[in-house]
């Protein structure tokens, strides 16, 4: 990127945490389980420097995070299958709380050790956690004399483990929590030209904002995955049984117009891969341009794209990509979410891809280790990135 910047908030290593400190530090562990077991552990692995850190220093370790968005206590939801993970990761003991706060929680911070760790359940357990509960949020910052947040997925969410907590105590940015912030800000405020945006998925309603964002600041903004459906529709351009939203539409031909006045080129695909049917099983041809016969629906972009989209990724100064090409999870139309996600692997650029999607296409395709940045965040980046308030990262001490 061209110029530095800043978190403009305390990071751990201003906390002045001596041995024997007690230590809450909101990650996130919103994993996805399989059988009992964490199925993917990138985001548990992601957390490992901050609590390495913290042992460093002879922290007593209090980890705390949500998991799914249960309505109370449902077990499914607990975090213990991400506590055994840890535990593997560091080869060590963690201790797993059966609660949020309570007489339980604070017997186990009791028992700790220096450099022990305690993971506490669910904090959607608790009623008050989605509400930012005041008391919730006192609860908690009695467990503690300091208060990390490494917990970039979350820091959209005003909640009590994650923005009221941190008013009531010493609060600073664990290393994932900078990471993520200043190289995402950096996107939209120093990229090295040109900026090269490409976005996917079902909705225009979903990327609007961000669409809108970048035609006022990137190079290029390349379209594929259903949303350009909607487009397509804007134009006039029938579009068979596609999956089209409707609401979608109108936000559409909105941001075609605000393309024109633009500096930003705004591509749209030029060639689709067609099917029958939603099915891995059905008849399936490419067509060349953005006509989807009645009977037939898009399902992915066209190999003619992927050569465009993929020359702009090749010259790009910086890269941001977030959203499949097509339906990639059925091999018959994964070729276009294959092509940009090579390309992005391949580009001299700094490439940053947004969490969700994005991020299972590349570790599906092999290609995970192969970006600059791999964001841990979903909804908590494309936030930052659109301009809004992280309210995770605004109840943290300035700096
Ligand atoms: C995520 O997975 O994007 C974060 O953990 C936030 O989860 P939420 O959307 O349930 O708040």
């Amino acid at each position: 990127m061209s110029a530095a910047v800043g978190l403009g908030k305390k990071t751990l290593r201003d906390l002045d945490i001596k041995p024997g400190d007690t230590v809450l530090m909101r990650v996130d562990f919103n994993v996805p389980l399989k059988d009992g077991k964490v199925a993917d552990d990138a985001r548990i692995r992601a957390a490992l420097p901050a609590i390495e850190a913290l042992r460093e220093k002879g922290a007593k370790i209090i980890l705390c995070s949500h998991l799914g968005r249960p309505k109370g206590a449902d077990p499914s939801t607990s975090l213990e299958p991400a506590s055994e993970r840890l535990g593997e990761l560091l080869g060590t003991r963690v201790f797993q709380a059966p609660e949020v706060v309570g007489p339980e929680v604070r017997r186990g911070v009791a028992r700790l050790d220096d450099g022990e760790i305690l993971v506490l359940e669910n904090t959607r357990w608790e009623p008050g956690e989605t509400k930012n509960d005041p008391q919730l949020a006192r609860d908690l910052a009695d467990l503690a004399d300091f208060f990390v947040s490494d917990a970039f997925g979350s820091v959209h969410r005003a909640h009590a483990s994650t923005a009221g907590v941190a008013d009531l105590l010493p609060a600073a940015a664990g290393p994932l929590l900078e990471r993520e912030v200043t190289t995402l800000r950096a996107v939209v405020e120093a990229p090295d030209r040109p900026l090269v945006v490409v976005l996917g998925g079902a909705k225009v309603s979903d990327k609007i904002a961000l669409i809108d964002r970048f035609l006022d600041i990137a190079d290029s903004l390349l379209i594929g995955g259903a949303m350009c459906f909607s487009f397509f529709r804007a134009q006039g351009i029938p579009t068979g049984d596609s999956l089209v939203e409707e609401a979608g539409i109108e936000l559409a031909r909105k941001a075609l117009e605000k393309a024109e006045q633009s500096g930003c080129e705004l591509l749209l695909p030029v060639d689709l891969v067609i099917a029958d049917r939603f099915d891995a099983a059905a008849e399936r041809r490419e067509i060349d341009g953005a006509e989807v016969p009645d009977g037939w629906m898009g399902l992915d972009v066209g190999p003619r794209t992927v050569e465009q989209y993929a020359e702009r990724v090749r010259t790009a100064g910086t890269v941001f990509w977030n959203g499949p090409m097509g339906a990639f999870e059925m091999e018959p139309f994964a070729a276009g979410t294959r092509g940009v996600a090579e390309a992005v692997a391949a580009a001299s650029g700094t490439t940053i891809v947004g969490g969700g999607d994005s991020a299972a296409a590349l570790a599906q395709f092999g290609l995970a280790d192969r970006v600059t940045h791999l964001s841990t965040g979903g909804g908590a980046a494309l936030e930052l990135l659109e301009g809004k308030e992280l309210p995770g990262v605004e109840a943290l001490d300035d700096a």
